[in-house]
């Protein structure tokens, strides 16, 4: 029987022209493939998290416009451009925080804009082109992004990681987690602690899913225990992804990402951000301009919950995001290397 890992996170149906995600609100208990053509349902796969992670997002919004162009009625050129643009705004507004989202609808709108002259059959060849180069870029980045972050690990280290940015959050490997396969692949016998990241669970759902099946040794711990696991000197290794790296080094992680960055300081452990370079955002110059993404109240009472857990009409904080200060960050890792502070992401 297929395990979660060979599934493919995301991808593109060639033969049905769809964009085709694992449902991930359902796992771990059900795994439900869903294959989507229709703009208004890709929107809602993104903001209902059913696809999530900055970079299968970024993925599935790239496949997500070639399936979507491909079925447009028309054989003039302006009125193709006109109507991408449109959903391309459109499927751009379902997420606010991950960088990866506009940058991949850009990507796709840069090539369409750059061959907009040629027969549309020729154009939408190129659109899926590009969708599935970026798809495939994303797997060797991963791949590049665990090979650098192994180089700062030990055989046997405890590593600790928050939410998911693991293979269901990208196209393969994942990026915090890529270290955690090779290592593993590799005879390194990680011990791998992950946050259940309240409000959604991604660690507890998502994360232990997907590496206890690879085989890993791993242990599920609510939010509020990593401190007690980083006095008892059980986490040699921070290992977090990202949503959004501003240009001084802060970083907008999934909500906790900064509690637990300013324990692992106080404690003396390293704490690393994996991020392909598609995740680093130039144009914004600190956290203090990273948009965080506000949810719906009921993740926080009733989602996860068999009654309500809070008095109803109690106020709501829900923010999915927060930003880590640089200063709380050892390195970032990227696919082309590790860089420290000051950070200079001119020449990635
Ligand atoms: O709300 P989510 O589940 O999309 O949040 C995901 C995260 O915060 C991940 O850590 C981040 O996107 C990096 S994924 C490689």
């Amino acid at each position: 029987m297929a395990g979660i890992l060979d599934y493919d996170t995301v991808n593109l149906d060639d033969e049905k022209t769809a964009l085709k995600i694992i449902d991930q609100t359902l796992l771990p208990t059900r795994t439900v493939i869903l294959e989507l053509t229709d703009i208004k349902d890709i929107w809602d796969a993104i903001y209902l998290l059913k696809v999530r992670g900055a970079p299968a997002i970024g993925v599935a919004a790239a496949i997500g416009m070639y399936v979507v162009s491909s079925r447009y009625d028309t054989d003039d050129n302006d009125e193709f451009l006109k109507r991408f643009v449109k959903d391309k705004e459109y499927l751009n507004s379902s997420r606010p925080t991950a960088v990866n989202l506009s940058w991949a609808l850009n990507r796709m709108e840069r090539v369409l804009k750059e061959n907009k002259d040629l027969e549309l059959p020729e154009l939408k060849k190129v659109l899926r082109e590009e969708s599935l180069a970026i798809l495939n870029e994303d797997m060797d980045m991963c791949r590049r992004i665990g090979e650098n972050a192994l180089t700062l690990l030990k055989k046997g280290d405890g590593l600790l990681t928050h939410c998911n940015a693991g293979q269901l959050a990208t196209s393969k490997y994942g990026t915090a987690t890529s270290a955690m396969y090779l290592g593993h692949e590799r005879g390194y016998g990680f011990k791998i602690y992950c946050d259940e990241t309240r409000p959604l669970l991604q660690g507890a759902r998502l994360t232990s899913y997907e590496l206890s099946s690879a085989g890993m040794d791993v242990t599920v711990l609510c939010d509020n225990m990593s401190g007690a696991l980083m006095r008892e000197g059980r986490i040699n290794a921070v290992l977090v992804g990202c949503d959004r790296v501003a240009a001084n080094g802060d970083v907008a992680n999934k909500i906790g990402t900064s509690v637990v960055a300013t324990v692992a300081k106080r404690y003396g452990v390293p704490f690393y951000v994996c991020a392909p370079s598609s995740t680093i955002d130039p144009n914004v110059k600190s956290g203090r301009d990273i948009v965080i993404e506000q949810r719906p109240d009921n993740e926080v009472t009733e989602m996860w919950y068999k009654e309500r857990m809070a008095p109803e009409n109690v106020k709501v904080y829900n923010p999915a995001f927060d930003i880590t200060d640089n200063e709380l960050i050892t390195a970032i890792i990227t696919e082309r290397g590790i860089l420290r502070a000051p950070y200079n992401f001119s020449n990635l």
